[in-house]
């Protein structure tokens, strides 16, 4: 078993990696303070091929386990199925000391944790993340979310979990296009960290998309470690945890303009990243070859790499403009210098922002 810390004082916690683990996660949960009474939150997709699993071991443990469903899709990380979860764990008489499981993707977890940050002001929750997507990055820093009509993403708190649970074998089920999806945010963790592991990256492509469990138990505990650093150092983002967000500006607003139906989250940000790349090419910070690079892994490990030709640049600009991560109307962003170090917080010009997205 893998296992990679997150230094946070007394919010400190272990991600645990292996492959074939989910059936003993109820004798970890022993080592914690928690209640009898848990509740496992998923999707009716995911809950029917893995709830079983972690269900009867935590009720093997002695614990008392719920499950709680809500339907499977963005459209539901909202505030009125967090209020539903609030008021099922009402209803079943849950206290301070129970604690939430998030058993899905990066929806499921964002909710569970946004619940578990409000119930009671404040109540334990266990990460098991199931797409390789909200393994690599959503399981893991302790941001919560809801979305809004007006926003998405734009209700939500930071509350770290207790322990990130991650089972490789639930890959096994994961649509290839999910899949990729979270490759686009495993390539990211090179670009912005670690330019050996983006060379791992590109010479080991074949076995990673054949799901090789050894490398995939590898390339998820290195992507969890840049994580871990970059939170352990950053919790609130107010300066270095902005790397995460290399290609998430571009990105956030090709699916914001898409209706978030045309591309998923990892395809919008592979966009992203090689424009972000190209605009720091365009104002001479980052060289030809390493764009290229940039360019290369993606569309090899069959990511979209180009602006859909429905989108004007003045749309994107406009859209981006919306970003709550910009400060005073000013688009900010981070871009790579050199593959494995990024120029944070970078304030862009909406001119040399239009060249990058043309052509
Ligand atoms: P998702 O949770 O919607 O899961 C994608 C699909 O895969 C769903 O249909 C789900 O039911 C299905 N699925 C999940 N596990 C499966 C499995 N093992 N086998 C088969 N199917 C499975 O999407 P996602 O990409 O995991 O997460 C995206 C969400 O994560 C977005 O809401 C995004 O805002 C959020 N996010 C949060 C953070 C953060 O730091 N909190 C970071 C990145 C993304
Ligand atoms: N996914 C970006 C972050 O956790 O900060």
């Amino acid at each position: 078993m893998e296992k990679i810390r997150v230094e946070l004082g007394e919010r400190s916690y272990e991600i645990l990696i292996d492959a074939g683990n989910l059936s003993k996660v109820g004798e970890r949960f022993l080592r914690f303070p928690f209640g009898k009474k848990i509740a496992i939150v998923s999707n009716p997709l995911v809950s029917e091929l893995y709830s079983e699993t972690v269900f009867n071991s935590l009720k093997k443990e002695g614990f008392e386990p719920y499950m709680i469903i809500i339907p499977d899709g963005e459209n539901y990380k909202d505030y009125f199925w967090a209020y539903h979860i609030l008021t099922k764990l009402l209803e079943l008489g849950f206290d301070r000391k129970s604690c939430l499981v998030a058993l899905g993707g990066g929806v499921i977890g964002d909710i569970t944790g946004f619940v578990a940050s409000l119930y009671m002001r404040g109540i334990s929750y266990v990460q098991i993340p199931t797409t390789l997507l909200s393994q690599v990055d959503s399981s893991v820093g302790g941001k919560t979310a809801v979305n809004h009509i007006l926003g998405k993403n734009m209700i939500g708190t930071f509350w770290q979990p207790a322990l990130v649970w991650i089972d490789v074998n639930t890959l096994e089920t994961l649509p290839d296009r999910e899949f990729l999806s979270g490759i686009a945010e495993v390539i990211k963790y090179g670009v912005i960290w670690d330019e050996r592991f983006f060379e791992f990256l590109e010479t080991n492509r074949e076995k990673i998309i054949k799901r090789d469990k050894a490398l995939l138990i590898e390339i998820i505990k290195r992507s969890c470690e840049i994580k871990s650093e970059v939170v352990s150092r950053d919790e609130r983002e107010s300066s270095l945890r902005a790397v995460l967000n290399y290609g998430h500006s571009i990105g956030h607003a090709i699916e914001a303009l898409t209706g978030y139906s045309t591309y998923l989250h990892g395809e919008a940000i592979s966009i992203g990243m090689v424009h972000e790349a190209k605009l720091s090419y365009l104002l001479g910070f980052f060289d030809k070859e390493s764009f290229e690079r940039i360019k290369g892994i993606f569309k090899s490990y069959g990511l979209p790499i180009e602006i859909p030709a429905m989108l004007e640049p003045s749309s994107i600009v406009k859209a981006m403009l919306l970003d709550k991560k910009n400060i005073h109307g000013k688009i900010r962003m981070v871009i790579p210098e050199r593959i494995g170090k990024m120029k944070i917080n970078f304030e862009i010009g909406e001119n040399d922002l239009k060249r990058a997205l043309n052509g």
